[in-house]
């Protein structure tokens, strides 16, 4: 049992406990999308003024949204489009205060002010990318740098079970 709504401590003590359920969520399973869909519905439960937390996997060519928490969403996003396609593209993680000062920002959920994109590439050390990481809020700067790390780690728990 995940008793996900339970995190304790200043934010960053706060990130380490999450970050520990994710480990523990994920541990002894490899398979992308079951971990996908565990780690989006922990992180959407567990942290306060989000409203859409997923998955985008590459296909060879774009993204292709993959599990996730909250409203419907666009399914494809070409390489270097949106905030997703240019986490993908630039290798950095974007973090967005305000997505309507973002030129290119993709709406999806009319609601969400904020967005967080972690870039996910194999841990091979080479170039593959595997897809990104993201998280909207509806509140205008609800990621800052303490949230960016925490979910920085997160995302690369992600990759240590899945790929
Ligand atoms: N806003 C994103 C699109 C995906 S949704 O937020 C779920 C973007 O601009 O890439």
């Amino acid at each position: 049992m995940f008793a996900a709504d339970q995190l304790t401590g200043s934010k960053s003590e706060q990130y380490a406990q999450l970050s520990q359920m994710a480990r523990g969520l994920l541990a002894g399973e490899r398979d992308r999308i079951a971990n996908a869909a565990n780690l989006s519905a922990l992180v959407y439960h567990a942290l306060p003024s989000l409203n859409w937390v997923g998955f985008y996997f590459f296909d060879g060519n774009e993204l292709v949204v993959g599990p996730f928490q909250g409203k419907p969403a666009c399914v494809r996003i070409a390489l270097g489009r949106g905030v997703c396609g240019t986490a993908a593209v630039t290798r950095q993680t974007q973090r967005i205060a305000d997505v309507d000062a973002f030129p290119g920002h993709i709406p999806c959920d009319g609601a969400s002010r904020s967005e967080l994109v972690v870039p996910l590439f194999a841990r091979d050390g080479g170039d593959t990318l595997i897809g990104v990481f993201d998280l909207d809020s509806p509140e205008t700067d609800r990621f800052d740098a303490d949230d960016q790390r925490g979910l920085e780690t997160i995302a690369q728990a992600w990759l240590e079970a899945s790929t």
